[in-house]
């Protein structure tokens, strides 16, 4: 049937125009749709005399199914095609090179505090630690500190205001106390740690700042051991045989004899770290054998450490958070 064979072909030519579905339910109501051309030839049957109604009718079946056909062709066809522009939009090339954005590096206080436990691990030191807000027994009171000590007053010490004897550590020597109460002598053990202070912040003070405590009690330890501990730490930690520290008579309540060890930096000294043999008072309120044990014990300022280490010359800089100074520091220590 020659109609029949141009109705194909136009349907043909418009479903390879439609691209979506929505195009296709077009073309497909334009056809075979309530006044579509197939299903409008079929309404012609009735009016053709009898004799010819089957074949006309058979023909009319046949264009509707090669419709059918057609259609569903090119639906999968329209179907397949956007899958594969959509795999195209997205692909991911995962040759290119990466960008890594905004990688954090680690505080160079904190820094310099790793870099310290690690060199006192390798001499045998085990890792103590202790609370940040410390109740006054072990800050201050088992620390040998007579009740009227100044360090205890509000003008040194911040108090948890309603917490009792609770206060801000005034230093890390109060780990002293709990490792030894934790445990039986002999004691190598370092205390890294924040620190408080009522203090205003100038360039080489600040009201929190870090400390390492140290303690090894033994029998036999003595004064010569604990220069000597010192002195290969900061030779260590600064990696410099040459490094110049020296010992100044002190005095803390907890320490007979006390010492300061000062390091020098551009041809200032800069006090870094307190020390001295454990007052027997100490180990008695730890309840170790004063008779039997001795011990020695540190404290080091690790902002210190940083600022000589990485040549700072003002503490601030480590609390402000300044990225264009954070930044210039290593990933690790
Ligand atoms: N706790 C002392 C301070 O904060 C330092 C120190 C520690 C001194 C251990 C002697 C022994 O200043």
């Amino acid at each position: 049937m020659v109609e029949g064979d141009s109705v194909l072909a136009a349907a043909r030519e418009m479903l390879s125009r439609a691209d979506s579905p929505a195009g296709l339910d077009a073309v497909k109501a334009a056809f075979v749709g309530k006044k579509g051309r197939i299903t409008g030839m079929m309404r012609e049957l009735p009016k053709l005399p009898p004799g010819r109604r089957p074949a006309f009718g058979a023909e009319v079946n046949r264009l509707r199914g090669e419709f059918e056909a057609m259609l569903a062709a090119r639906r999968e066809a329209v179907r397949a095609g956007a899958v594969a522009r959509r795999l195209a939009d997205e692909r991911l090339d995962v040759s290119l090179p990466g960008r890594i954005g905004g990688l954090g590096g680690i505080h160079p206080v904190n820094l310099a505090m790793a870099r310290a436990t690690d060199i006192f691990a390798a001499m045998g030191f085990e890792v103590a630690e202790g609370p940040e807000v410390e109740d006054d027994h072990h800050n201050f009171t088992a620390l040998n500190h007579p009740e009227d000590h100044p360090a205890r007053s509000m003008h040194d010490t911040f108090y948890v205001r309603g917490g009792g004897h609770m206060l801000l550590r005034t230093h890390t020597s109060p780990v002293q106390i709990r490792h030894m109460r934790a445990g039986a002598p002999p004691f190598r053990a370092v205390a890294p740690g924040r620190v408080f202070r009522v203090d205003t912040i100038d360039a080489t003070h600040s009201p929190m700042f870090h400390q390492i405590e140290g303690l090894w009690v033994d029998e036999g330890v003595n004064f010569a051991g604990l220069k000597g501990v010192l002195a290969s730490f900061f030779r260590a930690f600064f990696a410099d045989e040459k490094i110049e520290a020296r010992f100044r008579p002190s005095f803390f309540p907890f320490t007979e004899p006390s010492a300061e060890c000062d390091i020098r930096m551009d041809g200032k000294w800069l006090e870094i770290c307190g020390c001295g043999m454990v007052h027997p008072n100490v180990l008695r309120a730890a309840d170790v054998d004063a008779s039997r044990y001795r011990g020695f014990a540190f404290g080091v300022g690790v902002e210190r450490l940083a600022m000589l280490l990485y040549g700072v010359r003002d503490l601030r800089l480590f609390f402000e958070n300044d990225l264009r100074f954070l930044a210039q520091f290593p990933s690790a220590h």
